[in-house]
């Protein structure tokens, strides 16, 4: 399910794997927040490499937290996690981190990372996903 859920995308892509998270609270998710290095080595005149998420849990009280600049709050957006969820996010130019609330869950999340080259395949992929 997982490695047909990569190649539907149809996008070129490098590393997948999945995630598993212990409840926490708020305060050290910001303490986790971070922007990936996703573009070390990412050559001149291909694309930029973003993240996919597919959540395979069903956390919909807990959110993929983005933020501009990891200090302003003003600029923090929420993705629920809900089972199925699938979010792409320049995960190298946002602050992020997931809140998996440990207020609400006892038992780990878990969820499904992949990086994928930026253009018109990721493109047309987003457009066909939106709701
Ligand atoms: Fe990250």
């Amino acid at each position: 399910m997982i490695k047909k859920w990569v190649e539907n995308v149809g996008a070129n892509y490098g590393r997948v794997r999945i995630i598993k998270l212990e409840p926490t609270s708020y305060e050290s998710t910001l303490e986790n927040m971070h922007p990936d290095d996703n573009n070390r080595i990412t050559e001149e005149g291909t694309g930029w490499v973003v993240r996919a998420w597919l959540q395979l849990t069903d956390n919909p009280d807990s959110y993929m937290i983005v933020r501009e600049e990891k200090d302003d709050a003003s600029t923090e957006h929420r993705i629920p996690c809900a089972a199925g969820a699938q979010f792409l996010v320049d995960s190298e130019r946002l602050w992020h981190a997931v809140w998996h609330d440990s207020g609400k869950y006892s038992e780990p999340r878990y969820a499904v990372i992949a990086s994928f080259e930026s253009g018109p395949e990721l493109e047309s992929w987003v457009q066909s996903q939106l709701p």
